[in-house]
């Protein structure tokens, strides 16, 4: 059995013997220990406490200890929303917006979403699998240990199920926690913009049936939006979903009061996500639900949209997540460090509510809470070590620095 021991951990961070989804003021409450010890056995955290209790204990210690003097060990990232399959970046597009042109000019010469579809057509399946295994690698070494990858570039049958193929090709080869979900209507195809029920028909008659039989998908999605699919249509593609036993987890209120919220909760959603645009009825209605929210702030950064209203959604007592929603045309980054600094700089976010919404509640939103998302016994031994940090404030505060020393996920060094 392969043992690890690190001790002198100056804050050992969300530390918890249970684990519920956090909601409201819950979320600033970070259980942490100062001058901890953890102790790892094979994937799975098998026993922490102060290095008073570790000197107390009379277990053989292991061979390899690590001494994490002044140094923070969190559990990693779980990033929850992510469209981490793309076939190329979209940075020409930055530049027609730096020179004034809008999102729906861009979209109108064929940038965007169908500018992706065109290329991602175009790509193999192996090229398709290379470039995401990249940056997976990357985002690993930036602390992610747990990430949900949408479909949604295809927007045809075959492009569709050669999308969640990679994905399930990715979850087969890497220690990381994957999920699937499928985002076949992520927009209308230029040929179905006339025709909303002969796409919608293709998701339901074609799709669906073959990624439930190859098991491609754990969700289902929709761009709940303005000009894209409406609440009905949401509703509609979700329950087919459902059919076949995908959870809805939709794109809701990111441009417009879309309706995306009311209708992802009645759908009985996992999480609804964006939600940049929010008015008061759409708030209450997610305090009074079970799904969580998941944020998105460097999508609204990178769109220059107002960011997500993280203090209200917090004071009526939602359950709030944050993720990257990593792609190329919206947030063409997944460093979940990123996300947290920038939910505490632009949202208000305290730095403990912003770690437990990028951690505990990340792991809820993608349904792996029962192994991720905290240092809790049983869990798997997914961490960060931080270099020497002198306080948890720093971490969000000192924006841009990495201060990553080495990522464990399953109680592997990367
Ligand atoms: O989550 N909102 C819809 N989809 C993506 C962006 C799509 C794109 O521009 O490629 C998002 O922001
Ligand atoms: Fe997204």
């Amino acid at each position: 059995m392969a043992t690890s021991l690190i001790t002198n951990i100056k804050q050992l961070v969300n530390v918890r013997e249970q684990w519920p989804v956090l909601r409201g003021k819950e979320l600033a409450d970070l259980p942490c220990i100062h001058n901890a010890f953890l102790l790892i056995e094979d994937d799975t955290i098998v026993s922490y406490g102060t290095m008073e209790e570790l000197a107390k204990t009379n277990r053989a210690l292991p061979a390899e200890t690590i001494d994490a003097t002044g140094k923070m060990v969190l559990p990693t990232w779980c990033d929850s929303h992510t469209h981490l399959v793309f076939a190329a970046s979209r940075e020409s597009e930055f530049i027609d917006k730096l020179k004034g042109l809008s999102y729906a000019e861009i979209a109108a010469r064929g940038g965007g979403i169908l500018n992706s579809a065109r290329k991602l057509n175009e790509a193999t399946e192996e090229e398709l699998f290379n470039l995401a295994w990249g940056r997976l690698e990357e985002l690993i070494q930036l602390g992610t240990g747990a990430i949900e990858i949408k479909s949604g570039y295809g927007l045809t049958v075959e492009g569709e199920l050669k999308m969640l193929r990679v994905i399930k090709k990715l979850r087969g080869r890497s220690t990381v926690t994957i999920k699937a979900t499928f985002l076949g209507a992520h927009t209308y195809p230029m040929e179905y913009k006339e025709d909303h029920s002969g796409y919608i028909d293709l998701i339901i008659q074609q799709m669906l049936p073959v990624i439930a039989r190859e098991q491609l998908a754990d969700y289902i999605d929709v761009f709940c939006e303005t000009g894209f699919f409406s609440p009905e249509e949401t509703a509609l593609i979700c329950k087919a979903g459902m059919q076949y036993g995908l959870k809805p987890k939709i794109h809701a209120n990111q441009l417009n009061l879309s309706g995306g919220v009311q209708t992802g909760i009645a759908l009985g959603a996992v999480s609804v996500d964006h939600l940049e645009t929010m008015d008061e009825p759409a708030i209450n209605a997610l305090a009074g639900s079970s799904t969580i929210g998941t944020l998105l702030p460097t999508a609204a950064f990178f769109l220059r949209m107002p960011f997500q209203p993280a203090r209200a959604l917090i004071d009526a007592g939602c359950a709030i997540a944050l993720a990257s929603d990593f792609n190329p045309g919206s947030s063409p980054s997944g460093n979940m460090n990123g996300v947290v600094n920038m939910s505490c700089i632009q949202m208000k976010m305290l730095p403990e509510e912003a770690i437990n919404a990028a951690t505990l509640n990340g792991a809820w939103a993608m349904e792996c809470a029962d192994k991720l998302g905290s240092i809790s016994v049983g869990k798997k031994a997914s961490l960060i070590l931080t270099k020497p940090v002198p306080s948890l404030a720093y971490i969000p505060y000192s924006f841009g620095s990495n201060l990553i020393e080495k990522v464990m996920i399953g109680g592997q060094w990367q």
